[in-house]
């Protein structure tokens, strides 16, 4: 993790079946403090941008030197663990691309802050830029937390019951079914009759029709893409 702000780190990533899996050496993380680069007395770090505008831009130099402390820029070194760029000007970051990291050999992270990393740092060393919403936090260091703690509760040993990642939201393609507990009667509302019902078929047909309704008022884009695939694949018994 490369950063301006290694304080920020390990946060939330300490806590729950995270932090846990971590002391259990399922996973690790290595902080960097890119301010440890600077060259001048005053330890800068960034300057104006070129062209003029608001705002300030990391220095290359310094972030390059950060970058190539972790990763060999001549990608030789054996090292292929993917050099990710947080930003909000990235690809939106998918559960399909999370399954990716959290299958391979790991991954280097980068937090931008102030406006952002001069480009040819980015195009020099190749840096996928990864986005986590369409909206605009203060620096990458959530952003990198967001994207770890989706990997990490996939790796195998992280999430206590092997059932829970494959039903959920966006491996199913679908919004989750809405969840309930007792008792049965709170506050005037009671938990849906067909799930004391016992019926397990009926609580499946229920649930599905859930999904279905719940994405398709929430997530029309989501429901788009769902018919699509039911129809891409009209073998499938749904
Ligand atoms: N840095 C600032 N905003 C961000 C966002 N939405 N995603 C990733 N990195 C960011």
């Amino acid at each position: 993790m490369l950063t301006l702000y290694p304080d920020a780190f390990p946060g939330v990533l300490d806590t729950s079946i995270i932090g846990t899996a971590a002391k259990n050496g399922l996973w690790q993380l290595e902080t960097v403090d890119i301010r440890d680069f600077a060259v001048n007395r005053h330890r800068t770090v960034d300057g104006p941008p070129a062209g003029g505008g608001a705002g300030l831009v990391l220095k290359p130099d310094i972030s390059a030197k950060a970058i190539d402390s972790v990763v060999r820029p001549d990608g030789n070194s054996g090292d292929d663990r993917p050099l990710l760029y947080m930003t909000p000007r990235g690809k939106p970051l998918t559960q399909d691309r999370v399954k990716q990291l959290a299958a391979g050999p790991g991954l280097v992270c980068f937090c931008g802050r102030f406006e952002g990393l001069d480009e040819r740092v980015i195009e020099s060393r190749g840096m996928e830029e990864v986005s986590i919403g369409d909206f605009v936090l203060a620096g990458g260091e959530v952003a990198a937390q967001a994207m770890i703690e989706a990997c990490v509760r996939l790796l195998p040993g992280v999430l206590g019951n092997s059932d829970s990642a494959a039903e959920e939201s966006f491996e199913t393609g679908l919004l989750e079914y809405p969840l309930y507990t007792k008792p049965r009667m709170f506050e005037g509302r009671e938990i849906p009759a067909v799930l004391s019902s016992g019926d397990h078929g009926a609580v499946d047909r229920w649930r599905r029709a859930q999904m279905e309704e719940i994405t398709k008022a929430r997530r029309p884009d989501l429901w788009d893409a769902h018919l699509k695939r039911q129809g891409d694949s009209p073998s499938r018994s749904e």
